[in-house]
């Protein structure tokens, strides 16, 4: 689905959020491994699972088209410094809920580009009948885990030695939930 634009101006920082478009598919492969590269609180490393700009081209045009799923950009005039996306499960015992994911450029992090873009994507959910968001994240990713309480979501399960990082210590993923009831 498309979600309208907004504007923000935030600690001395003009930027809009909108459904990310067709146009924007180059920058987001590209970004994407940027913020891959950037830390260790994603699932990939840098350049792992790469997304080529038609790969993006073909997810934009269905989380456009599908009902349950929403992609949002974060941009500074042209440039694409954070996304999210809510992607929705076509399986009609789980149609009451989506999976969300975010990222931000390191660069931008602190002018309330991640709580803006979850901000959006609440409201969205909100407006269009889902009952549940679902996300997982890294237990000691405290700045998202914090962000997550704020905006409602609350702790569902952790999942034990859920990753290896480059520590070579095992790290446990916090399950979360926001339930719209
Ligand atoms: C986590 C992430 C999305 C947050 O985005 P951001 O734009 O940097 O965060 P915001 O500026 O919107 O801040 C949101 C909230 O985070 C929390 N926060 C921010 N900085 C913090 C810090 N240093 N310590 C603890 N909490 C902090 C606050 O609750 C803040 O809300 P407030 O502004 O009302 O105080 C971003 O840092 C990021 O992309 N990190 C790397 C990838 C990642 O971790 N993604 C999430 C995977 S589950």
């Amino acid at each position: 689905m498309l979600a309208n634009t907004q504007e923000f101006y935030i600690n001395g920082l003009n930027y809009t959020i909108r459904s990310a478009m067709e146009k924007d598919a180059k920058q987001l492969s590209e970004v994407r491994v940027q913020i891959d590269g950037e830390t260790e609180n994603m699932d990939r490393e840098r350049g792992e699972a790469f997304i080529d700009p038609a790969g993006f081209e073909q997810i934009i045009k269905t989380d456009t088209e599908k009902p349950r799923n929403l992609f949002l950009v974060a941009a500074v005039q042209d440039r694409i410094v954070g996304f999210s996306r809510c992607e929705g499960v076509y399986l009609k015992r789980f149609s009451h809920k989506v999976e969300f994911g975010v990222c931000v450029v390191q660069e931008f992090w602190g002018y309330g580009i991640g709580k803006n873009l979850l901000n959006a994507s609440i409201a969205w959910a909100d407006a269009n009948g889902i009952k549940k968001m679902t996300l997982n994240v890294l237990e000691t990713n405290d700045k998202a885990v914090e962000l997550y309480k704020k905006l409602g979501f609350e702790i569902e399960g952790l999942l034990k030695n859920d990753k290896m990082l480059s520590d070579g210590n095992y790290y446990n993923t916090i399950v979360m939930g926001r339930f719209n009831e």
